[in-house]
C-alpha cells in the first residue's frame, strides 16, 4: 500500500476544512434561500436543522473519515465494506464518490463565471445602470449580461451559445484546481487554504461594512436588512417547503453528505481529534454564512430594493441577487467598481477552496484503490472533468439537473446512508465508541440519541415528504435536456461501480 498523506497542521487542517465548507452556498445560495422563503421565517428551521441535522452528521461523516485514515482508505467505498460485512456494501459507497464528482462538474463552471465578473468589474465592463424604474428595470442589464455570459440567449431549445471568453475562463479555473490538487494535501489544498481564508474574510468584512454604511434614496438602512432576516417569523413553521429548504441548506453549506469531509478526515493521523475540528469548521463556517454572506446579500438588497423586491428576485433565480441585484448596486455607489471586484474575487476564492474538496474523494479513490499515484489520479480526473463539464456548459438546462439529484437529492439519502450504516448496521455501541474517542472535546451523550434516532428519522422524513412534492414533478419532465444530465449522472455511476468491483477483484487476488 502507498503510503497515505496527512495534513500539515492543525491550524492548516481547519482552515483546509473551513475552505471545503465555505463556499458558493454561504455567498449565493444561503441568501437567496433565505430570501425565498421569508427571511425572518428562514431562521428557525435553520437553525434547528444544524443542531439536529448538520452537527451530528458532520461529526458521524467525520468519524468514517478518521477511521478510514486507520484502515488506510479515504473514501466510502471501502470504509462502508469495512463497517457492513455485505457484498453491496462498497457498491452503496459509490454515491460518496459520484455525488461530490457530480456536483464539482457545474460548481466548477459557475466559479468560473465569478472569475469572468471579477475580471469584467476590474476593466470597469459591467453593466451600469442608474436606479430609476422599478426592480426588473434596473436588473435587466444585468440579466442580459449573465444571459451573454453563458450563452442564454441561443435560439437552440438544446444548446447555449457560449461565448468563446466564457469558455477559456472556464478552462483556465479548471486548470488551477487540477493544479492544486496536483500539488496534494498539505502542498497543494492546506497551502492554499492558508492563503485564501483569511482573504475572504478579509474581503467579506470589507464588504459587509460598506453595505452596513449603505443608506436608500427612500430612506432604508442597514436595520432594515437585519430585521427581515433576523426578527423571526414563527407563521412560516408549519409549512414544509420552508423546513427542507433549511435542511437542504445546513447540508449543502456544511459539505455534509456528499463524501468530501469523510475524504478530508481521512487525511487525518488516526489519533486525531475529530470533535473539536468538525465543530471548529463548521463554527466558521456558519459565522461566514449567517454573518457574513447574509449580510452582504441579503442586507444590500433589502436597503436598495426593500423586502418584497428581494423576496421576488431571490424567488427569480439563484444567481439573481449575487450575479445581477449586488453588481447593480455596486454600479451606484462610489468605487463601485472595486467593491464589485472584491465580492466576486472573494466568490472565486471561496469557490475554488470549495471545488478542490469536491473533487479529492475521486482523486483519494484512485490512488487508495488503484495504487496510482498523485500524479496519474489527477490527470484521470483531469480529463473526466473537461469532458464531463462540457454538458452543463453547452446543454441548456442540464446544471440544474445536476444540481437537483446529487447537490440536493442524493445528499440527503448519502446522509441517511452513512448515519444508518454506522449506528444500525455496524453498531451503535462501537459507534459511538469511535466517534467519541481521542477527542479534545467531548461529544455530549444527547448526540447518541440524535445520531441514532432522530437524525435518521427526520431524514428518512425530508425524503418522504421531498418523494411526494418534488419527484413526481421532476420525473415527468423528460426532455432530452435532461436525459443528457441524468445520463451523465448514471454512466459515471456505473464507471465508478465497475470500478470498485475491478479494485476489489485485485484486492482479493492480492490477499490469497
Ligand atoms: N459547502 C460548499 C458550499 O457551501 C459546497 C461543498 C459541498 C463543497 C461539498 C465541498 C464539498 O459552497
Amino acid at each position: 500500500m502507498i503510503k497515505r498523506e496527512h495534513w500539515g497542521t492543525r491550524i492548516g487542517l481547519i482552515l483546509a476544512v473551513a475552505g471545503n465548507a465555505i463556499g458558493l452556498g454561504n455567498f449565493l445560495r444561503f441568501p437567496v434561500q433565505a430570501a425565498d422563503n421569508g427571511g425572518g421565517a428562514f431562521m428557525i428551521p435553520y437553525m434547528v436543522s444544524l443542531l439536529l441535522l448538520g452537527i451530528p452528521l458532520l461529526w458521524i461523516e467525520w468519524a468514517l473519515g478518521r477511521y478510514g485514515s486507520k484502515i488506510g482508505h479515504g473514501t466510502a467505498p471501502a470504509i462502508f465494506d469495512s463497517l457492513w460485512k455485505s457484498k453491496i456494501a462498497k457498491y452503496v459507497g459509490v454515491l460518496g464518490i459520484l455525488l461530490p464528482l457530480t456536483v464539482v462538474v457545474y460548481y466548477t463552471y459557475i466559479e468560473s463565471w465569478t472569475l469572468i465578473y471579477s475580471f469584467f468589474s476590474l476593466i470597469a465592463k459591467l453593466p451600469s445602470t442608474p436606479l430609476t424604474g422599478d426592480v426588473s428595470d434596473y436588473l435587466k442589464p444585468f440579466k442580459e449580461f449573465l444571459a451573454t455570459i453563458i450563452g442564454a440567449n441561443s435560439s437552440h431549445p438544446l444548446f447555449y451559445d457560449v461565448p468563446w471568453y466564457t469558455y477559456l475562463f472556464f478552462v483556465i479555473t479548471l486548470l488551477l484546481n487540477l493544479y492544486i490538487l496536483y500539488r496534494g494535501i498539505s502542498g497543494g489544498i492546506e497551502k492554499v487554504a492558508r492563503i485564501a481564508m483569511p482573504l475572504i474574510f478579509i474581503m467579506a468584512i470589507i464588504l459587509m461594512i460598506r453595505v452596513f454604511t449603505l443608506t436608500s434614496p427612500d430612506g432604508r438602512n442597514v436595520l432594515d436588512g437585519l430585521g427581515f432576516l433576523w426578527n423571526p417569523d414563527f407563521s412560516a413553521l408549519t409549512n414544509p417547503k420552508v423546513w427542507l429548504a433549511a435542511a437542504g441548506q445546513v447540508f449543502f453549506t456544511l459539505s455534509v453528505g456528499f463524501g468530501a469531509i469523510l475524504t478530508y478526515a481521512s487525511y487525518l493521523r488516526p489519533k486525531d481529534d475529530i470533535a473539536l475540528n468538525g465543530l471548529a469548521g463548521a463554527s466558521v463556517n456558519e459565522f461566514a454564512e449567517v454573518i457574513l454572506g447574509a449580510s452582504i446579500g441579503i442586507v444590500a438588497s433589502v436597503i436598495f430594493f426593500g423586502v418584497e423586491a428581494t423576496m421576488q428576485i431571490a424567488h427569480e433565480g439563484a444567481f439573481n441577487l449575487g450575479f445581477m441585484a449586488l453588481p447593480a448596486i455596486f454600479a451606484n455607489i462610489p468605487l463601485g467598481m472595486f467593491f464589485g471586484f472584491l465580492w466576486f474575487l472573494l466568490l472565486f476564492f471561496a469557490g475554488i477552496t470549495s471545488s478542490i474538496a469536491l473533487a479529492q474523494p475521486a482523486i483519494a479513490f484512485l490512488e487508495d484503490e488503484f495504487g496510482l499515484n498523485r500524479k496519474k489520479a489527477v490527470l484521470i480526473l483531469g480529463i473526466y472533468l473537461f469532458l464531463a463539464a462540457q454538458i452543463p456548459i453547452f446543454i441548456k438546462g442540464a446544471l440544474d439537473e445536476m444540481d437537483f439529484w446529487a447537490g440536493t437529492f442524493g445528499i440527503v439519502i448519502f446522509a441517511l446512508l452513512e448515519a444508518v450504516v454506522f449506528f444500525w448496521i455496524h453498531d451503535s455501541e462501537k459507534a459511538w465508541k469511535e466517534l467519541t474517542r481521542d477527542n479534545d472535546i467531548n461529544i455530549p451523550s444527547i448526540f447518541y440519541y440524535i445520531m441514532k434516532y432522530i437524525a435518521p428519522g427526520i431524514l428518512i422524513i425530508i425524503l418522504a415528504a421531498w418523494s411526494v412534492e418534488m419527484l413526481p414533478a421532476k420525473l415527468t419532465q423528460n426532455s432530452i435536456n435532461v436525459w443528457i444530465a441524468r445520463g451523465l449522472i448514471l454512466i459515471t455511476g456505473l464507471v465508478a461501480i465497475i470500478l470498485v468491483k475491478k479494485a476489489w477483484e485485485k484486492r482479493r487476488t492480492i490477499n490469497g
